[in-house]
């Protein structure tokens, strides 16, 4: 089904593709326990069945309708202070992608769902082993709902819906894939800087009056920024703090 990228240098040039898996994050996981594998190679499945999100959230999506894959990094010129830019080259890739399919209909949702027309189009999951100060090694797990029409949740939506056409998912891959790999050579070039100001404007309800839900209390705030550690900042009642992904919800996505 899926082919080898023509269009990138590194991303998906060795693709794993499997008919069925419970999660291709720990599918490639615990293939790099085995094996030494080269950056950017790629689990792709048509059809995952243990599927994990963030926040020990399950992922879930109708089989050969979406995609879900994962691939490993090797970021080791990335301190672990700066992993999240991790979160802001995949968010702006997946989203540069998007926005070449939907123009002006794309935001990221810190940390890093896509979201089409304001409903989440896209999850990641990152999961970081780390060495000393620097990171070994990274799988970037992406669940992109394509073609797929009804959902059981009302802020989830797809490309095909935000687009109105149905997309093949074996000519999808490649375009997202290069997309995301031009954010991280840019990373990797250390344009850190470009990088966080594109994040930022992309952001959904930033500088916005917008509801929030901490463990214990709603309420209005705006979305001023991340902090040094992409912590979110949020400008409340009680004035400007920063809130891990833990510690804070957004609005309607609750
Ligand atoms: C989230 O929004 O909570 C993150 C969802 C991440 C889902 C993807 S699908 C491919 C990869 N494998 C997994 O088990 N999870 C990620």
């Amino acid at each position: 089904l899926y082919k080898i990228p023509a269009t990138t240098l590194f991303l998906g040039k060795n693709l794993i593709f499997m008919e069925e898996c419970q999660s291709t994050n720990d599918h490639l996981l615990l293939l790099c326990q085995k094996e030494h594998l080269s950056e950017g190679s790629l689990v792709v499945t048509s059809n995952q069945t243990a599927g994990r999100g963030q926040r020990g959230n399950t992922w879930q999506t109708q089989p050969g309708l979406n995609l879900t894959f994962s691939f490993l990094l090797r970021p080791g010129f990335l301190s672990v202070q700066d992993q999240f830019y991790l979160n802001i080259f995949v968010s702006l890739g997946i989203a540069d992608y998007l926005t070449s399919e939907a123009p002006g209909k794309v935001q990221i949702k810190w940390p890093n769902d896509i979201l089409v027309n304001e409903r989440k189009a896209c999850g990641v999951l990152i999961e970081n082993q780390i060495s000393g100060t620097r990171l070994a090694l990274t799988v970037v797990g992406v669940g992109l709902n394509v073609n797929q029409k009804e959902f059981s949740v009302p802020h989830a939506t797809s490309l095909a819906i935000g687009t109105g056409r149905n997309y093949e998912l074996a000519s999808v891959l490649p375009v997202l894939l290069q997309h995301i790999e031009v954010r991280y050579l840019q990373l990797k070039e250390r344009k850190l800087e470009s990088l966080r100001e594109s994040y930022l404007a992309n952001l959904f309800k930033r500088n916005q009056p917008y509801t929030f839900y901490t463990a214990d209390v709603e309420f209005e705030g705006e979305i001023v920024g991340i902090d040094e550690i992409g912590r979110l900042l949020v400008k409340g009642p009680a004035g400007t703090r920063s809130f891990d992904i833990r510690e804070i919800r957004y609005g309607t996505f609750r």
